[in-house]
């Protein structure tokens, strides 16, 4: 089979790009953008592979879209290209609504116009796979609840608005036109080559700088967090042996409210890299906090880091997934626990400081120095 792979240059399309080329016989294509988010160097183990390719395309660009169809004749298309940060959608949500919603109506359309073109069996075989996200289903007010594949779409910010609009374009898709669709709502991924905007890898390295560990609000908002590994498994189970027309919710059943994820990630890095006692530069960058506390003390742990921030306007306070449909149908489970998948992916930032350096562009400088600024270190 070869797969058409949208957004293969990103955090969890690399995952997927890696796990097909080690672990299947399957070719790949993957187009993507190659915007600040998108980085070929998380494909270096894979990109010399035969069943490799990849074309720099913008998904909103139609004709663009259809030569790649013609030229290299996929048998399905694991749409995963987004924009993807909840506060990048906050700050300016009009790529959202350009790649998001535009992008997916405009590779709907190069994918219709291919899909019809094939002869019979090609094109029963065919299949359509997009990829979204549990923050359609918006907030889960009950403690006890869990979002199935039912739950009505009730999303809060422009990322998820954008992504709740995919989801109806490519079921009408299917329903208007029969394309042979499936769709997958998955949790919070974390693990490695994880863009540093997002709160595990941005506390990550904002501890091995000594900076101050930002806490949006009080900390209390809650994740269901799935190690990304375990989503590029469940994702190729999905497009290989799923039911056409289904939708599968896929989840870690590690539900952990942000300061406790925090904690987790602290505690093993006074483990794995013990803090030193700050001098001279480190200094500087931590002079938010108490002076008395860090000037004159040495340090014994990286929570001590920890500060409390102005709360993200619209700010979700729970997600959980009830991922038994995945599990019972097809036989999808996570071999990663919290623990052990925290514990990888922290070991893996600390051996790639040379991944990390290159991702931190001066594009993604700017984006922390105005996203954190503004939250003024208030809660
Ligand atoms: P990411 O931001 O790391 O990567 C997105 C990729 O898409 C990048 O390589 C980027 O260059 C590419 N891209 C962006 N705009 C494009 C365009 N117009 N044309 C072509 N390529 C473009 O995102 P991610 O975290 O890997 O998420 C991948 C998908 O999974 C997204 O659809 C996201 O909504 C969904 N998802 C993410 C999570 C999560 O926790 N990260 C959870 C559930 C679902
Ligand atoms: P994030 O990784 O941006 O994913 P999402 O918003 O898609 O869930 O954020 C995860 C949680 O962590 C979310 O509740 C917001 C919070 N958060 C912080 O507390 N501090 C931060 O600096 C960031 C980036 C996020």
């Amino acid at each position: 089979m070869k797969i058409l792979v949208t957004g293969g240059a990103g955090f969890i399309g690399s995952a997927v790009i890696r796990h097909i080329i080690d672990s299947t016989a399957d070719s790949v294509v993957n187009l993507d953008k190659l915007t600040y988010a998108g980085n070929l160097e998380s494909l270096l183990d894979v990109s010399d592979s035969e069943r490799y390719a990849f074309e720099q395309v913008d998904i909103c660009d139609s004709m663009a879209l259809q030569r790649v169809f013609q030229e290299h004749q996929p048998d399905a298309v694991m749409h995963l290209a987004a924009e993807s940060h909840v506060d990048r959608s906050i700050d300016g949500p009009a790529t959202f609504i350009e790649t998001n919603i535009v992008g997916t109506y405009t590779l709907l359309e190069a994918t219709r116009q291919y899909w019809q073109g094939l002869e019979t069996a090609r094109k029963a075989a065919f299949r359509f796979h997009h990829i979204s996200t549990d923050e359609v289903y918006g907030d889960l007010e009950d403690p006890e609840a869990l979002f199935t594949e039912t739950t009505p779409y009730a999303p809060s910010s422009p990322y998820s608005a954008s992504k709740a609009s995919s989801d109806h374009l490519v079921r009408a898709w299917s329903r208007t036109y029969g394309l042979p669709m499936l769709i997958t709502n998955c949790s919070n991924n974390y693990g490695p080559y994880h863009f540093p905007e997002k709160l595990i890898p941005l506390i990550i390295l904002n501890a091995l700088e000594g900076k101050p560990l930002p806490v949006y609000g009080k900390g209390n908002q809650v994740r269901d967090w799935l190690y990304v590994e375990d989503h590029a498994r469940a994702l190729y189970k999905v497009v290989t042996e799923g039911v056409v027309g289904e939708t599968y919710n896929i989840g870690g059943h590690n539900e952990k409210q942000n300061i406790e994820v925090v904690h987790a990630l602290c505690e093993l890095l006074d483990e794995l890299r013990p803090m030193q006692t700050p001098v001279g530069a480190s200094l500087l960058a931590i002079n938010d906090l108490a002076d008395a506390q860090i000037k004159h003390q040495p340090m014994r742990s990286y929570k001590e880091l920890i500060t409390h921030v102005q709360d993200r306007p619209g700010h979700d306070l729970r997600y959980a997934i009830d991922a038994s449909k995945i599990q019972r149908e097809l036989n999808w489970t996570p071999v990663e626990t919290f623990e052990s998948g925290i514990r990888k992916t922290v070991e893996w930032y600390l051996g790639h400081a040379d991944w990390v350096e290159r991702v931190k562009s001066g594009a993604y400088q700017l984006w922390l120095d105005k996203n954190y600024a503004r939250r003024n270190d208030k809660p």
